[in-house]
């Protein structure tokens, strides 16, 4: 007998010898729930250590569907409270949106910073310090720390309230997304097409879902790419949208769960968040916002962390990975779905390497300002001059895609010492995708976490993770050279 076993009597009412060796295995699991408030206790060991914390009571059958609800829903409003405090605390949410910058479909984007600077700090008084200085003096802006996940103790996908309002199966009962919409991209967003770029937004500025993707893209894709959609439109089951007793939504739902396309709608970002499946314990996992899809085509990487080595790597990964946080115990308790190499991954993958950048009217063939359209003085032109030289952008981001496709590591901690914020434990990050930054202005927030909420907030970060010391004109000339990619 374990020592789990030997604390958690009831875990005997199971009886049987073969139950007793499974619960051997997620005992430990159950464990790591309990509240840890030390972070050393986190980053070393943990109470008891554990890979497979997703089995819960209500899987097992010892605590039913209505028993787990009736928890989740008396504990919700503190949770959603916790999130907003941090959230406030971090940012100033106020709806600042820009009157002239627009994205592809028309939302204005959204204007910063809205990171809040630490008591008495200006962004300026910040840049003079070295980051040994900052991390001591504990000055580190908290916006630009790792963001937690709504929930992050238990985690799991969380779509915005807008995406809600048009597809109720996607609603959770025990919590609620937390950003606000204004930093979000636009829903529904544009799809433009590799293949038609004389179409332009090929959109009608619908939803692609089950129901209309055939009437909105036959004649347009081919048949083999209709099949890809389909699948991409698709939902399967997933672990917090499923049938069985474990699940966050109302209802049973044996025939569906999530599609592709519910958190990369039209093949973009609805937005929607997630905990990254890889890592454990629950408190290191990262929260990780929906990259668009635009552009996975002349991408090498995939994933912030995992760097898959393709289109259709990933696409498996999802289906077999991702949507079970990294569980293979749940997932065929809650009806994975695997998908066929050469017959659906494939064509999934297809479709999604059809999916351009937006139209970027102001960049010449080399992928830069065309000089014909930006006077030498112009705030975007100085922008691209400082992108390309002093600011050191173009290093990790070249044109013409402006992404490396690589992975980079910011040593972001050099700037704060480890902390536990809301559940999540930020020590160490280690290397992340570079994002391409190629119609970057169509995709707010920003970062893997979606912790930046503005262009102006990754200007501000990248002040004082690169230690460059720009003025605050130059400042806005960077934000106004991305603006035109
Ligand atoms: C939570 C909603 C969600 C659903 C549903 C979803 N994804 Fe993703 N997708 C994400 C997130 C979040 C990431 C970033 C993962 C990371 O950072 O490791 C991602 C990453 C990707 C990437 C890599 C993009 C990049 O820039 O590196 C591809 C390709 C992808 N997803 C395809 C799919 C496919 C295909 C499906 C359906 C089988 C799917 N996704 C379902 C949220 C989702
Ligand atoms: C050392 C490499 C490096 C340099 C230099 C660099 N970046 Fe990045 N950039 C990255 C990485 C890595 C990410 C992804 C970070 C993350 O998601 O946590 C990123 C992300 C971004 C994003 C957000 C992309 C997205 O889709 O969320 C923007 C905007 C950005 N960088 C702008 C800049 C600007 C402006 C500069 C120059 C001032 C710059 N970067 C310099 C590596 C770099």
């Amino acid at each position: 007998m374990n020592t789990i076993m030997r604390n958690r009597p009831w875990r005997w009412l199971s009886g049987a010898v073969v139950g007793g060796l499974f619960l051997g295995l997620i005992g430990p699991a159950l464990r790591s729930e309990e509240p840890q408030d030390k972070p050393e206790a986190d980053a070393k060991k943990g109470p008891v250590k554990s890979s497979y914390d997703q089995v819960t009571p209500t899987l097992l059958g010892q605590q039913t569907f209505e028993e787990m609800r009736a928890k989740d829903k008396a504990g919700k409003a503190a949770i959603a409270a916790r999130q907003k405090k941090l959230l406030e605390e971090r940012y100033d949410l106020s709806v600042r949106v820009s009157d002239r910058v627009k994205m592809s479909r028309g939302k204005p984007v959204p204007v910063g910073p809205t990171v809040r600077l630490p008591e008495g700090a200006t962004w300026d008084s910040l840049a003079r310090l070295s980051p040994e200085e900052v991390r001591d003096k504990g000055l580190f802006p908290g916006g630009f720390l790792p963001l937690p996940h709504p929930h992050h103790e238990v985690g799991g996908m969380v779509f915005p309230q807008t995406e809600i309002k048009l597809l109720p199966r996607l609603e959770r009962f025990d919590l609620d997304f937390d950003l606000p919409d204004h930093v979000l991209a636009e829903f529904p967003p544009a799809i433009f097409l590799t293949t038609r770029p004389d179409l332009g937004d090929v959109s009608q500025g619908k939803v692609i879902t089950t129901e209309n993707f055939q009437e909105i893209l036959a004649g347009i894709l081919n048949s083999k790419d209709l099949e890809g959609m389909r699948l991409l439109v698709m939902q399967f089951p997933q672990q917090q949208f499923n049938a069985t007793a474990d699940r966050k939504t109302e209802k049973p739902d044996g025939m569906r769960g999530v599609g592709c396309f519910d958190c990369h709608v039209n093949g973009h970002t609805s937005g929607a968040t997630h905990l990254v499946g890889d890592i454990r314990p629950q408190s290191h996992r990262r929260r990780i916002d929906t990259p668009s899809l635009r552009g996975v085509n002349i991408q090498r990487l995939f994933g912030s962390q995992r760097a898959l080595k393709s289109v259709e790597d990933f696409t498996e990964f999802e289906q077999r990975a991702a949507y079970f946080d990294g569980d293979q115990v749940t997932a065929s308790a809650k009806g994975i779905n695997p998908l066929e190499r050469g017959s659906q991954v494939h064509f999934m993958a297809e479709v999604q390497n059809l999916l351009a950048f937006p139209p970027a009217p102001g960049l010449g063939l080399d992928g830069k300002l065309n000089p014909r359209k930006f006077d030498a003085d112009s705030s975007e032109m100085r922008g691209q001059n400082l992108f390309f030289g002093k600011a050191q952008c173009a290093s990790c981001h070249p044109a013409p895609y402006y992404t490396d496709n690589s992975m980079q590591d910011l040593h972001v901690e050099r700037f704060y010492k480890p902390l536990k914020a809301n559940g999540l434990v930020a020590t160490t990050q280690g290397p992340i995708k570079t994002f391409s930054l190629r119609g970057i202005k169509d995709s707010p927030p920003y970062f893997h976490d979606g912790r930046l909420l503005t262009l102006e907030d990754t200007v501000e970060f990248f002040n004082l993770i690169l230690e460059l010391k720009l003025t605050k004109a130059e400042k806005a000339d960077l934000v106004a050279f991305m603006q035109q990619l």
